[in-house]
């Protein structure tokens, strides 16, 4: 075994990096694998990017996003405290961790303080963020369905900890598409003592929206993120929503020009621009009803979807052949070894072209 460099943490040696879905440059490919929007921004975006790119690249962005927050307080009906941007949603979880939960060095009794919380399966980040941070995780299994637990049900199980130092929950749930009502929602948020993050990113696809927990309890966070349904991966702007005391404090620790500049432009003219979005919301939720009617007619088992993908077991083979076979022909999809859904294939909902092709490639590989 080659000798691990002493001047690298033992912490940094042990980890398992996150895993992004590939980004393969394969001309022709039909790229269902990474939750990417279909549809490209609207144009009044582009040109509000191009027009951005001249000498004014030389400047320091704007450090608060300040006009971007006061149009986002507009949207979500609070003030510009009550939310913090990111460079993606990505790291305002990250800056959740570091800041509300204490490091757990191990030799030390474990306390609810240095618990991160999450259900499995859900968004893979969250205890590689808990593993980089040097805290303990608390991963507690959704039920078969992905639905979630009961609060009673919790308490039976006795692993959940009501007192973790933050809880995570992707709602709508990823990778298993499930929504979540916001009732539901709100007993757990009741039932938490420390931070608990919504993590909304692919909420716009769904039939509700928790924002209002946020804006209430003062130990609850929604994560929102321009990458999905705002078609902005490439510019990373995501945001948390929150009592303004939890932002402040994650304010103090972050880095002073967090978000580009290119992106706060970017993210300020989509929401100048909401109704192109809503019709797009639209059109991948019918595709995404399309496509699971069509699976199903090819024997997969499609699971409710709340978001722009779809998690489905497909007939015949297992999951994993099938991830390869569908590459052999050029369309990629995500596949993920985790037990709770190893059987199954996670679907990106693409435009209606893309799902027709997904759909007749199944059935000729279904044949052969
Ligand atoms: C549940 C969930 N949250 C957050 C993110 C991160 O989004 P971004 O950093 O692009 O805003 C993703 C991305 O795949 C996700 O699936």
């Amino acid at each position: 075994m080659a000798k691990k460099n002493p001047l690298i943490r033992p912490l940094v040696h042990e980890l398992h990096a996150y895993v992004p879905g590939e980004q393969p440059k394969i001309q022709g490919l039909i790229k269902l694998n990474t939750n990417e929007n279909p549809y490209p921004p609207s144009p009044k975006v582009l040109a509000a990017v191009r027009a951005a790119v001249d000498g004014r690249l030389r400047l320091y962005p704007n450090p608060t996003a300040e006009k971007l927050r006061a149009k986002l307080a507009k949207l979500h009906r609070c003030k510009p405290e009550n939310i913090i941007i990111g460079n993606g949603s990505d790291e305002v979880l990250a800056l959740a961790v570091r800041a509300f939960v204490e490091p757990n060095p191990k030799s030390k009794v474990q306390s609810p303080k240095s618990v991160v919380q999450y259900f499995t399966p859900s968004y893979s980040l969250y205890p590689v963020l808990a593993d980089i941070h040097g805290a303990a995780k608390n991963a507690v299994v959704l039920n078969l369905d992905f639905s979630m637990p009961s609060i009673s049900e919790l308490k039976r199980g006795k692993k959940w900890n009501f007192n973790a130092a933050l809880t995570f929950v992707t709602t709508p749930n990823a990778p298993s598409g499930r929504g979540y009502e916001t009732a539901e929602l709100k007993k757990l948020c009741r039932a938490q003592k420390g931070v608990v993050v919504l993590d909304e990113a692919y909420v716009d696809f769904a039939n509700e929206n928790a924002l209002k927990l946020a804006l209430t309890f003062p130990h609850v966070l929604a994560a929102r993120t321009f990458s999905k349904a705002y078609s902005l991966c490439f510019q990373r702007v995501g945001y948390f929503v929150g009592h303004a005391e939890l932002v402040a404090a994650l304010d103090k620790i972050r880095d002073s020009y967090n978000v580009n500049g290119l992106g706060q432009i970017a993210a300020e003219a989509t929401l100048d621009d909401l109704k192109f979005y809503r019709t797009n919301f639209k059109k991948i939720i019918a595709t995404r009803e399309w496509l699971a009617r069509e699976l199903t007619k090819l024997g997969f088992r499609v699971l409710p979807s709340q978001a722009n993908f779809l998690l489905a077991k497909p007939p015949l083979l297992p999951a994993k052949e099938w991830l390869q076979k569908l590459r052999d022909k050029k369309i990629l999809v995500r596949w993920f070894s985790a037990p709770e859904v190893s059987d199954y294939l996670r679907i990106t909902i693409g435009t209606p072209a893309e799902a027709e092709a997904l759909v007749q490639t199944v059935r000729r590989l279904a044949q052969d």
